[in-house]
């Protein structure tokens, strides 16, 4: 399947949107349900292929779970306890750096061998960032050269006190799982503040853990027990929508139950600090996620520098940044992103080969991109490079384009964000 979209220039964007839920903790809440003790009942969970992959690999590992997509696209799933079943087939992870990153955690806690795979991207991407320090728990892992697929054979696991030379909150995520299943307490230490959804969802499931500055500490052994809750929408997708508010003045744009936790909301401070008018109502805690109701105006942008724990902090809303940043005043510069050209595509390479297709002048550098603002763009034939959020950011950038743009391969939106284009058009002024 190869589709293409059609996104013609906008005046404007008006209404109100609801977004499916958040894609890192539907991977977090369906990886705990599945090794807690007694039923869960997930609400709003991710209708993206990815959180689909998760509960695919969950069900080969004999958990029990019925998704009612009628039922604002409910999971109920009955946890099987601490101990999975081995699987008869390779667990088969798609796209998803997550569920292959985290979800090994748990597996490596098992007591059999299982295959963990995925498609030709996902095949490409780096795990010794897993493979090394859930080797030095104890699990042996095989791979090609350092790359899925991935043979775990799991068992009892020992704790470490880890470094991470790379900040990774799904390296986090895997390590605080295989620490559960682990003898002693694991301690890991992050060189960033990383998005602490595998904490908070740990300490919603019942597990007890401490932070410590910039580490965190689990003790093995520990029982969880299932949750009922209504997962927020997910920021990252709603990135697309208010950014395409920056793009026109006279945007306004409500955005309810939204995720809000601090180590996710960077995306906020950064457009308001380029002009955007923003609000925030009914804030409220959901099993310890902050969740509320967003208010958007648009207004001219100046533009940005993101570097360091910024980077970090907004790495899955970069592509749709950089998308934009031709059109702002001063432009956008990003640095320190190295970890960008190890996603899903090479997002430096495949931004800037958008960008410049579109006509824009960018400058690409090893571990960033430099975009002066004050462009105009052309539509023209583009591709998403097979990458979701490629081609959701450059849908954006065309809303502003002179003429139509074309995007190849628009259906792999579909990874994180079905909806997406639909819902855009919906949203759309013309
Ligand atoms: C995620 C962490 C980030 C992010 C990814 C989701 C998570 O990846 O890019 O989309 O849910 O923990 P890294 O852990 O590789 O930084």
């Amino acid at each position: 399947m190869n589709d293409s979209q059609i996104v013609r220039p906008a005046r404007n964007l008006r209404g109100t949107v609801t977004l499916p839920g958040d894609k890192s903790i539907s991977h977090r809440y369906a990886m705990l349900s599945a090794i807690a003790d007694g039923p869960s009942r997930l609400e709003n969970y991710s209708t993206g292929a990815d959180c689909a992959s998760t509960l695919g690999c969950l069900r080969s590992l004999g958990v029990k779970w019925e998704r009612k997509e009628a039922a604002a696209n409910t999971v109920e799933m009955q946890g099987s306890g601490r101990v999975l079943t081995a699987p008869t087939r390779s667990l088969d992870c798609g796209n998803s750096g997550s569920t292959i990153r985290m979800l090994s955690g748990i597996v490596a806690g098992q007591k059999f061998s299982a295959e963990m795979a995925g498609d030709e991207s996902l095949s490409r991407r780096p795990m010794e960032r897993i493979i090394t320090p859930l080797s030095a728990m104890g699990a042996r892992i095989a791979s090609q050269n350092g790359r899925p697929p991935l043979r775990i054979t799991g068992g009892t696991l020992k704790a470490i006190d880890y470094k991470m030379p790379v900040a990774s909150a799904q390296v986090k995520t895997c390590l605080l799982f295989a620490g559960l299943f682990a003898e002693g307490e694991t301690r890991i230490e992050e060189p960033l503040r990383t998005r602490d959804h595998g904490e908070v969802a740990l300490r919603a499931f019942g597990a007890q853990l401490d932070r410590i500055g910039n580490a965190v500490r689990i003790r093995g052994g520990q029982y969880l027990h299932g949750i009922e809750t209504h997962i927020p929408g997910d920021l990252s997708s709603a990135a697309f929508f208010l950014c395409a508010a920056a793009l026109f003045p006279g945007s306004q744009l409500t955005v309810p139950n939204l995720l809000m936790n601090p180590t996710r909301a960077r995306l906020l401070d950064i457009l308001m600090q380029m002009g955007l008018r923003i609000s925030v109502t009914q804030l409220e805690e959901i099993h310890g996620e902050l969740v509320g109701t967003l208010h958007v105006e648009g207004h001219r942008v100046k533009g940005a520098t993101i570097s360091g724990a910024d980077t970090a902090a907004l790495i899955d809303e970069i592509p749709v940044l950089a998308a934009i940043a031709p059109y702002t005043e001063k432009g956008i510069e990003v640095r320190d992103a190295k970890e960008l050209r190890v996603k899903e595509s090479d997002r430096i390479v495949s931004i800037a080969t958008n960008l410049r297709g579109m006509g824009a002048r960018v400058e690409e550098l090893e571990n960033g991109l430099k975009i002066p603002g004050g462009q105009q763009l052309h539509g023209c034939e583009l591709d998403s490079f097979g990458d979701h959020r490629i081609a959701m950011a450059f849908s954006i950038a065309a809303l502003r384009a002179q003429g139509e743009t074309i995007i190849r391969g628009s259906e792999c939106a579909a990874i994180s964000y079905p909806d997406f284009f639909s819902t855009l058009e919906h949203l759309v002024e013309r």
